[in-house]
């Protein structure tokens, strides 16, 4: 009895962070398919939108395993959102090293690990006085020269020669802008071999860039790996599994409703999940009760919202929210749309580039949509 208690109260809908292994839906044919690519010293490119659970699956599952799997290993983990220049990526691979190598190897081992592989180096550890987590710090500084990313990837493979090594780098498209960044990041996998590198993005078009295009310097590098929505059957029963300890019911039909609603991204069906069992408890739920606990959660977000409008122009905001008013558009030159703008083709032109390089629209099967559906019906309701 205490056991089903301890089960059912795990069971959470999860948003703002990373999903634990316990509440991760699917996913269950790529983490697959990342395990025997692993396994294989294979390269691959993950692609899904935004909130997809990409992280996620990584970190808590690919990434756990591979290091269940191994009694001792490596694991090089960074993110390369936002990057803005050479420098900034180098700063960004070091970092990640320093933390990787403390997230790799136990605290007791710390200072022989560091011996036995950064020898030719003078990294210094330090204890948090109030964690006791130990921190290091391989010394060397971004803006030296000398230390390029092939410098990064040459320490990695140093690694790798005596412990089984992973290579993960998650947003990798932010690199797409950054002269130079692809062919360097091109010769440095080519010099480190037996090691599997995934990496993963969040934008098709800038990925397609990279990977896609002939002449491109990492043009046909790696397996590609696809996430695709989440099957209803899976997401109804996933939300089941959450409502039943509230007494709420919610028919088939209505859990497609609300999976549509909100484009099947599972982070926005969250939200909203969690919103109705904040609202309600013992029934057998509306379309009503689905409507009603959108708006309440969109509410919540005001501020949210308001501040990221303010990243954009005047322009720029009219061109979001008549986006958001029209739900979904294939041609957003089209007269139409330029009558109810009032403003050139060139200019919507170009607001549209810019909202899909930042990952604020998505390109979905022909049409373009507000990535963030919470943030679409906000736009369309409230402005
Ligand atoms: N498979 C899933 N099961 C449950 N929730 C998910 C799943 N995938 C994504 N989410 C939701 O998306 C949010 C973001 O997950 P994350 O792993 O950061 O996605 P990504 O890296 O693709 O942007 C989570 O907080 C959770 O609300
Ligand atoms: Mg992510």
């Amino acid at each position: 009895m205490y056991d089903t208690i301890c089960n059912i109260d795990m069971k959470k809908f999860i948003f703002d962070r990373l999903v634990d292994r316990e509440n991760i839906c699917n996913l269950e044919k790529e983490r697959q398919q990342l395990t025997a690519h692993i396994n294989n010293k294979a390269n691959v490119v993950v692609f899904a939108p935004r909130n997809y659970g990409k992280t996620s699956l990584l970190k808590n599952i690919v990434i756990d395993d591979f290091k269940k799997r191994n009694k001792k290993s490596f694991v090089f983990f960074t993110d390369l959102l936002g990057v803005k220049d050479l420098s900034s990526i180098i700063a960004r691979l070091i970092g990640a090293f320093e933390h990787s190598f403390t997230e790799s190897f136990p605290v007791k081992h710390i200072m022989e690990d560091l011996k036995t592989f950064l020898s030719n180096l003078q990294p210094t550890v330090s204890i948090d006085s109030i964690t006791g987590s130990p921190s290091i710090s391989l010394g060397i500084s971004p803006r030296n020269r000398e230390y390029s990313i092939q410098y990064v990837f040459a320490l990695i493979q140093d690694i790798s020669k005596k412990i089984p090594t992973l290579i993960v780098i998650d947003e990798f498209q932010d690199i797409a802008a950054i002269d130079e960044a692809q062919a360097l990041f091109r010769t440095s996998f080519q010099e480190v071999d037996n090691i599997p590198i995934i990496l993963m993005g969040s934008k098709r078009h800038i990925l397609h860039n990279i990977f896609s295009k002939a002449d491109a310097p990492l043009a046909s590098w790696g397996i590609d790996i696809e996430i695709p929505p989440i099957p209803y059957a899976e997401y109804s029963e996933y939300i089941h599994e959450r409502f039943v300890s509230y007494g709420l019911k919610l028919d088939n039909e209505l859990s497609i409703y609300l999976q549509n609603l909100l484009y099947r991204v599972p982070e926005s069906i969250n939200i909203v999940c969690q919103q109705i069992i904040e609202l309600f408890s013992n029934r057998e739920l509306s379309k009503d009760d689905i409507h009603q606990a959108l708006k309440v959660a969109i509410e919540n977000r005001e501020r949210r919202y308001e501040s990221a409008l303010l990243m954009y122009s005047k322009v720029e905001e009219t061109v979001l929210i008549q986006l958001a008013k029209s739900g979904q558009i294939e041609k957003p030159q089209s007269i139409a749309f330029l009558e109810k703008v009032s403003l050139s083709n060139r200019t919507v032109g170009k607001c549209f580039v810019r909202f899909m390089d930042l990952g604020i629209i998505e390109k979905v099967d022909a049409a373009y949509r507000i990535s963030n559906p919470l943030f679409g019906f906000y736009l369309k309701w409230y402005r």
